[in-house]
C-alpha cells in the first residue's frame, strides 16, 4: 500500500504543477489569438484544478496524508517548473502537450499500484482521469496542430 500512496502523492504533485502552469499561461499568453488561448487555458485549468481535490481525497481514503506544500510538491512532481514567463503561444502548446503526457504517465504508475493492491474504486477513478487527459491531449494537439 505504501507504494500506492507514494504513487498517488506523485500524481497529486504532478497534477498540481500542470494546473499551475496552465493558469500561468492563461495569465501570460500574448498574440493575435489571445482571447482564444486565454479561454482555452482557463477551461483546462478549471478541470485540472477540480481534480486536485479528488486525488487528495483518494489519498486520504487509502489512509495516506495529502501533501500540499511547495517543498513537497517540488520533490514529488514529474513536471518542470515554468520560470520563463514570456513564452510564445505555440511553444506554450508544445509544453502543455508534453506535460499532459507526463500527467498520464503519473496516472499509469498509480493505476498499476492500485491494481496490484486490489483498490478497484481507485483504479476506476484513475481510468476515468486517463480518459479525460486523452481528451485534453486531443484538444491541445488540435488547437496547436502538433
Ligand atoms: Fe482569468
Amino acid at each position: 500500500m505504501d507504494s500506492l500512496i507514494e504513487a498517488m502523492k506523485r500524481y497529486l504533485a504532478t497534477n498540481f504543477s500542470f494546473y499551475m502552469k496552465l493558469h500561468q499561461f492563461h495569465w501570460n499568453v500574448e498574440g493575435p489569438n489571445f482571447p482564444q488561448y486565454h479561454e482555452f487555458f482557463e477551461k483546462l485549468y478549471e478541470e485540472i484544478w477540480e481534480a486536485n481535490d479528488s486525488i487528495a481525497e483518494h489519498i486520504r481514503a487509502i489512509n495516506g496524508y495529502a501533501p500540499a506544500s511547495y517543498k513537497d510538491f517540488k520533490e514529488l512532481t514529474m513536471i518542470d517548473d515554468q520560470t520563463e514567463l514570456k513564452v510564445d503561444a505555440a511553444q506554450m502548446m508544445n509544453i502543455l502537450y508534453s506535460d499532459n503526457q507526463t500527467v498520464m504517465e503519473a496516472i499509469k504508475i498509480a493505476y498499476k499500484a492500485a491494481e496490484f493492491n486490489n483498490e478497484i474504486g481507485l483504479s476506476n477513478f484513475l481510468q476515468d482521469r486517463m480518459d479525460i487527459h486523452k481528451k485534453h491531449g486531443w484538444m491541445i494537439r488540435s488547437t496547436a496542430k502538433i
